[in-house]
């Protein structure tokens, strides 16, 4: 009877933990594999690739890249792990470009070919740079394990591509991103028009968080700008924190671009807040004297020399929706019949992710590395549906293309076309956008609060006919995220 019962009870211990082993088993992600066999394969309606996607390759990611030409911008930038200041007497033990953070601000005129010579001095795991928001031939896309190998201490790495869209964008480690971009390693990216800017003062306002310190361009509190009472003033505004931030001014703004491309008829905002999603961009449009915050704790303070920075503008409860601001106008992509319709659904539950029990991310129901690989041929119309119910917000990111935001919860975009790459997507929220796959590759598609995509919010779009040659983790130790 007793030995009965212990065989119940081994039984019963067995019935539980043998599913469990499983799950904890079948969860273990190989130290070294290519992201090409990871996850669910998913043509969104579309036609399968002939034999798998995995077939018919002809192109290579190391292939795509810009033409030839002599560069008219070139930038070198050696990288180094060291302490740095951020204000008061308050020092940061991180990660430097030319002995900087942000690193240098790279410009250029539309048109130009940029090259950037990258030294890595001794940062050892590696790293990368990843030109956010601006659309290159893959190979230059930085993307450790994916695109490239991560520049390993006392290597070099050239990235070349044309700046061929005028706008603001920033650049970033791709390697261990969640801890080197949080810790300095990124800068900022203006390419201006040929004629230059309407504006009369041209102001970049890199906002990053480091160990707590909200900063502008690296310094805590207020950037002051010089500008003449009535002069139109762009103000850059660049979110490199994980999160969102709200942006306003105490008098009339202009929200001239979103993501580094124009809106379309923007009207002058009074009381409103603009959210900045991670990782996203927005130019305003003031008149000088105005006091631009960015977060209640910086903000960039334009006005004459000498003048006494106004009082910081009341923050209003009111958001402006870019749903419905600006004008409408033609747009060069047609989604009354896209070629695949992808579904980006983001939810939440407990589980293992490589071993580790939590609450874990989902994509389309399963955890990583059990993601989809959405697989497009190029010139076809994408569309795809975001939808967060996962408890948190979560800033989507599509490398290499920016898309067109159709609609929010059913609510179709009525005002200027809103072109993005760095979408906020609140819980509760269903976005559908469209692209244009214009540019082969394989590209990440990922949330951009940085501890979420090294927690496994994480997605690829790859081109039929690429593939790559690179792999995550390997010698190079790649770890994108
Ligand atoms: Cu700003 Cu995948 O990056
Ligand atoms: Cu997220």
């Amino acid at each position: 009877m007793r030995h009965k019962r212990r065989l119940v009870a081994l039984l019963a211990t067995a019935v539980v933990l043998a599913p469990l082993a499983w799950f904890w088993q079948a969860s273990l992600v190989p130290g070294t594999y290519s992201v090409m066999d990871m996850g669910r394969v998913d043509y969104g309606g579309g036609p399968a690739a002939t034999g798998g996607h995995h077939a018919g390759h002809t192109a290579s990611v190391a292939d795509l890249v810009a033409g030839p030409g002599e560069p008219d911008v070139t930038v070198k930038l050696t990288a180094r792990s060291e302490s740095f200041d951020v204000g008061g007497d308050k020092k940061v033990r991180g990660y430097t470009l030319n002995g900087q953070s942000p690193g240098p601000a790279i410009s250029a005129t539309v048109g130009d070919l940029i090259e950037v010579r990258v030294h890595n001095e001794d940062v050892t795991d590696g790293i990368s740079l990843h030109w956010h928001g601006i659309d290159v031939p893959n190979a230059e896309d930085g993307v450790a394990g994916v695109t490239q190998d991560a520049i390993g201490p006392g290597e070099d790495h050239t990235y070349r591509f044309a700046a061929d869209k005028v706008g603001t964008y920033w650049y970033h480690s791709h390697q261990v991103s969640h801890e080197q971009v949080v810790r300095g390693l990124f800068g900022s990216i203006v390419v201006r028009p040929a004629g230059g800017i309407a504006e009369s003062v041209d102001v970049t306002a890199v906002a990053h968080t480091y160990a707590g310190t909200r900063t502008v361009n690296g310094k805590p509190g207020n950037l002051a700008v010089e500008a003449e009472p009535g002069m139109a003033v762009r103000v850059r505004a660049i979110n490199t924190d994980s999160g969102p931030a709200q942006v306003w001014s105490d008098t009339a703004y202009r929200v001239a671009a979103i993501d580094g491309w124009d809106l379309h008829g923007p009207t002058p905002v009074t009381d409103k807040a603009l959210t900045l999603t991670a990782g996203g961009r927005a130019d305003l449009v003031v008149t000088s004297p105005a006091r631009v915050q960015i977060g209640s704790a910086t903000a960039v303070v334009v006005g004459p020399s000498g003048t006494d920075a106004p009082a910081k503008p009341r923050q209003p409860t009111a958001k402006l929706d870019l749903l419905s601001y600006g004008t409408s106008a033609p747009t060069t992509i047609d989604v009354t019949s896209p070629d695949r319709t992808f579904e980006y659904e983001v939810g939440r539950r407990p589980g293992f992710v490589d071993g580790k029990p939590g609450f874990w991310w989902t994509i389309n129901g399963h955890l990583f590395p059990d993601v989809p690989m959405f697989v497009v041929r190029e010139g076809e119309v994408v569309v795809m549906r975001i939808d967060n119910h996962s408890g948190d917000v979560h800033p989507m990111h599509l490398h290499g293309h920016h898309a067109l935001v159709l609609s929010r919860d059913g609510l179709p975009s009525t005002g200027s076309p809103w072109w993005t790459d760095s979408l906020n997507v609140e819980d509760g929220e269903r976005f559908e956008i469209a692209f244009l796959a214009d540019n082969p590759g394989v590209w990440m598609d990922h949330c951009h609060n940085l501890e979420h995509a090294a927690d496994g919010l994480v997605a690829h779009l790859m081109y039929e006919g690429v593939s790559t040659p690179y792999e995550i983790g390997g010698k190079a130790d790649n770890s994108p995220e």
